[in-house]
């Protein structure tokens, strides 16, 4: 018989003398290169098959195919038991501890102010209050006309904001919101609207161009001054405690009347005076008053038949309060050490 099959056969012995020494599934994959690789010592049989004749080639392809099957089914019925020892062995050496402690998970915090505001907002959905929303980006009837502040009204003069064009503009307050929600539904109303207002104000430690407001509204037959007194008393209390006393001023906005400023007892020295109340023991929190018939007509209600009050909260000054934070600008600057505190 020809040179090819005795080498196909002392191929094929010495594939079994190897194999039988082959430990590792790394020695496995080398003699699989060795035998069966496209350089490997079979192949190399095979590539030689085109000088036989053409009666020997079948027989000799025939028996180099056998070969390679055999191999083929050897290692890998071999390989399958090393790779089971292999696995066994590293799970044994990999022992996992699962008592070590988690590596800590990074989590944020709620921002302070948003933090007031959810506490301030709390108090008055307990009072059976609903949220109110509105843009930002507002009309300047909204924000000014239908609240009784016409063109070249002094109050606009303290309500400078940003104009987009001649009537539109970024809201210097939430009191739009009250005719929004005036025109769109009917009394009973009670709502409140937290959100952010622009003034084009120079910043300082009191003072910003974008600040929050928490605006009030209730509308409903038979609503006074009584009312409005006893929700503010009572959300202070809740706010602050119940030894905060609150005091009225009388004060003038274009769209109540008649209208006030409200201040509580300083939450720092309990009114005595101090550095945050600048000696007066009263800090002032909010806006409020009745609202004009003129703004209740205006929205297509009956100011015969209704009446209402409204309030706007100050919610930077009140965060302030709440937590002690003597610089309004710690409340925009999101400086994580500063934050991290009221997590
Ligand atoms: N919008 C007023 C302000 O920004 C506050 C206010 C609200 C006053 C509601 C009365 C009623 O100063």
């Amino acid at each position: 018989m020809s040179d090819l099959k005795t080498s196909l056969l002392s191929i094929q012995q010495e594939f079994k003398c190897q194999v039988l020494s082959v430990k590792t599934s790394t020695e496995a994959d080398s003699l699989r290169v060795r035998f069966l690789g496209k350089k490997g010592e079979l192949t190399a049989v095979l590539r030689a098959m085109g000088s036989l004749s053409a009666e020997e080639r079948p027989v000799i392809g025939q028996l180099a195919n056998d070969i390679r099957s055999e191999m083929e089914e050897t290692l890998s019925s071999h390989l399958s038991g090393i790779v089971a020892g292999e696995k066994a062995a590293q799970l044994a050496a990999q022992t996992i501890d699962v008592t070590l402690p988690a590596k800590p998970v990074v989590m944020g915090g709620r921002h302070p102010m948003y933090k007031a505001i959810d506490e301030i907002c709390d108090i008055f959905l307990g009072l059976g209050y609903v949220i109110a929303e509105g843009p930002e980006v507002e009309y300047d009837h909204y924000n000014f006309e239908k609240l009784r502040i016409p063109k070249g009204h002094p109050a606009r003069d303290t309500q400078d904001t940003f104009y987009i064009t001649d009537n539109i503009l970024l809201r210097t307050q939430t009191s739009p919101v009250q005719i929004r929600v005036m025109e769109n539904s009917k009394p009973p109303i009670k709502i409140i609207c937290p959100g952010k207002v622009y003034r084009s104000d120079a910043l300082d430690s009191t003072h910003s161009p974008i600040f929050h407001q928490i605006e009030g509204l209730v509308v409903d037959q038979g609503v006074t001054m009584g009312d409005l007194v006893g929700s503010l008393q009572l959300f202070a209390h809740k706010l602050f405690g119940v030894n905060t006393k609150m005091r009225l001023r009388p004060h003038h906005f274009p769209f109540t009347e008649p209208s006030c400023e409200v201040d509580l007892t300083c939450w720092s020295c309990g009114g005595k005076g101090c550095r945050v109340c600048k000696g007066e023991g009263w800090v002032e929190v909010l806006g409020a008053g009745m609202v004009h018939p003129e703004v209740l007509a205006g929205c297509g209600i009956d100011p015969e038949i209704y009446s209402g009050f409204a309030f706007g909260i100050g919610v930077e000054r009140t965060a302030m309060g709440r937590f002690g934070i003597d610089d309004i600008r710690n409340l925009f600057e999101n400086d994580v050490r500063f934050l991290r505190q009221f997590k």
